[in-house]
């Protein structure tokens, strides 16, 4: 059994065990990330220029609305999870920065706006992406995280939001097929440099997001306190995330392709 898919719950153990607790999730999340993500028909069109504009700007569409909630879902947890991080006063400063970060970066309110500005950029008007009803396929990612953040544990949710290695990764290939299959200019994939940097590298003496979910799993290991829910581990955490996000693109394909639910 790998570790990921042990129960936690209760059970302390070493900063070494812990470590490798990590290790193996996060390849088991980037194994699952290349293979349904990157490797997805979606990104395997747009790698080769094959998918249709109209396909990125009803992602695009979708994104907006999903970066318009996860945020503030990270601030929930902010308050939520305080009994814990009080007396991690190291980690609650990361946390405070990683929120802020989403919020401030590189300007109030930060991320959301530089979505507004990329979904220009792919000949959307603001409206397009405020009033925008989201597939249910893509309503899901954000559906699993609201439920994660009400109902389940803390080990539940920083080993679901450890997803943001798999979005620094994604993004990074977006960023690279625009540039590259549709020859957008370095100035107009703004959203997609400034993600892969934050949720992967230390920027602004900001921790990377990615780094901080891990760092905070690994407390909560070391502390016995990783408790999951029944048929919940952290290895499933980040399946369910990874399948979302994964599925969020699929939706949209299939909505293109006129598809399963979307077949006329
Ligand atoms: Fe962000
Ligand atoms: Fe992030």
């Amino acid at each position: 059994m790998s570790l990921g898919r042990v129960d936690f719950s209760g059970k302390k153990v070493s900063a070494t065990e812990a470590d490798a607790i990590i290790a193996d999730l996060k390849q088991y999340l980037l194994g699952l990330a290349d293979k349904w993500l990157i490797k997805g028909r979606f990104h395997t069109d747009m790698g080769n220029g094959t998918l249709p504009m109209e396909a990125i700007k009803i992602f695009w569409q979708n994104w907006y609305g999903f970066v318009a909630e996860i945020n503030n879902f990270h601030g929930v947890a902010y308050q939520r999870q305080q009994p814990f991080f009080k007396r991690h006063p190291e980690l609650l400063k990361h946390f405070a920065a990683h929120v802020a970060d989403e919020m401030i970066h590189p300007k109030p309110p930060g991320h959301i706006q530089i979505v507004l500005e990329q979904g220009r950029n792919f000949g959307l008007q603001d409206d397009d992406m405020v009033e925008y009803e989201m597939l249910a396929e893509c309503r899901a990612f954000l559906e699993y995280y609201r439920g994660v953040l009400y109902e389940g544990t803390t080990a539940e949710w920083w080993a679901s939001f450890c997803v943001e290695e798999a979005v620094g990764h994604w993004a990074r290939f977006f960023g690279g097929a625009l540039r590259k299959s549709y020859n957008f200019p370095e100035d107009k994939i703004v959203y997609f440099r400034v993600h892969a940097k934050a949720d992967l590298e230390e920027h602004d003496g900001i921790m990377a997001h990615a780094d901080l979910d891990w760092l905070v799993l690994k407390n909560l290991l070391m502390e016995g306190k990783a408790e999951t829910r029944p048929g919940f581990n952290l290895e499933y955490c980040m399946r369910m995330g990874t399948s979302y996000f994964a599925m969020f693109f699929e939706g949209v394909y299939q909505q293109i392709k006129k598809e399963g639910l979307y077949k006329e």
